[in-house]
């Protein structure tokens, strides 16, 4: 079989290069296809229907530039969309190529969730963990019932945060206004579970405001105690990104599927594509990413 297919990895916008960067050190080998969908970011306040129908548009577009593999490097899409499009839209798309090109391959889409909430029952000490996402993918209850199928002991509280996507695609991050919003979520969700040591980033976009949350956990904790001792608290928290999760998780499923493995090339390369202007994407991709980029607008329909 010839090598000639890719890796695609989708976002909404710039959450899944931390995804994506995580993937390519763990399997710097194979060639990458990034699409972010800048121009209609962010997801995570749309309804069902939108999510699915932008999430699948992409899809068929990372398809048709010769990715076997898609992953949905956006918990948002994956709550939402992923399911449908394995059960319902899959099928359809791999019996079509087949029709069409008897020599094509089949192609698969993956998500997020199911590595991240694999790894929480191992790190959380006190059982009580938070969940901190987009609310669409809050609505899903993805987090909660993935978690209970595998840890049904574990007190699970979610939190959205609807503010913090905008502010990261607009580069707003390392702001005082960042800051604030930051504040304002961990501390709701720590008043609905004082006892929470773990925080899971539901949400591909927010490792980039990992140190603003680390920095405000910290300094939270070593205000509140030296005020107001509370013995039932965790006395640290550890919060949890998704992607060496994923990394791994995606180099354990290669491992078991030589039919997928076996077709992708092994260039080393990756491309980006934005529906957002191609420049804008480039020069705010690099700030989060180890090297500058040079991204290429595409439109989705
Ligand atoms: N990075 C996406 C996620 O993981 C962002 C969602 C959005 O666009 O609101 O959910």
């Amino acid at each position: 079989m010839r090598r000639i297919m890719k890796i695609g990895v989708f976002d909404s916008g710039y959450g899944g290069l931390t995804i994506l960067e995580a993937i390519r050190k763990e399997l710097p080998q194979y060639d990458y296809l990034y699409l972010g969908d800048n121009a209609r970011a962010p997801y995570g306040t749309h309804s069902f229907d939108v999510i699915y129908r932008y999430t699948l548009q992409a899809v068929k577009y990372l398809f048709s530039q010769d990715c076997a593999l898609v992953i949905l490097a956006c918990n948002t899409a994956s709550a939402k969309a992923l399911r449908t499009i394995q059960q319902k839209d899959l099928p359809e798309i791999n019996y079509q190529l087949q029709i069409t090109n008897y020599k094509s391959s089949k192609r698969n889409v993956l998500g997020v969730i199911r590595p991240t909430v694999e790894a929480v029952p191992s790190i959380t000490k006190t059982g009580h963990v938070g969940i901190l996402a987009t609310p669409a993918t809050v609505s899903s209850e993805s987090y909660v019932l993935e978690l209970e199928k595998i840890a049904p002991d574990l007190t699970i509280s979610q939190q959205a945060c609807p503010l913090w996507v905008p502010l990261i695609e607009a580069g707003e991050h390392h702001t005082p206004g960042a800051k604030y919003f930051v504040g304002e979520y961990l501390r709701q969700i720590l008043a609905k579970d004082p006892k929470i040591d773990t925080l899971v980033f539901g949400c591909t976009h927010y490792p980039l405001l990992k140190e603003v949350i680390d920095g405000w956990l910290a300094y939270h904790y070593q205000i509140e105690e030296s005020e107001f001792p509370k013995p039932q608290k965790a006395t640290h928290i550890t919060t949890i990104a998704q992607g060496e999760l994923v990394a791994d998780s995606l180099k354990n499923y290669l491992s078991r599927h030589p039919e997928y493995r076996e077709q992708l090339s092994q260039g080393g390369s990756c491309h980006y594509l934005t529906t957002e202007n191609a420049d804008r994407f480039s020069q705010s991709a690099s700030l989060f990413l180890s090297s500058p980029v040079q991204a290429e607008h595409i439109d989705l329909e």
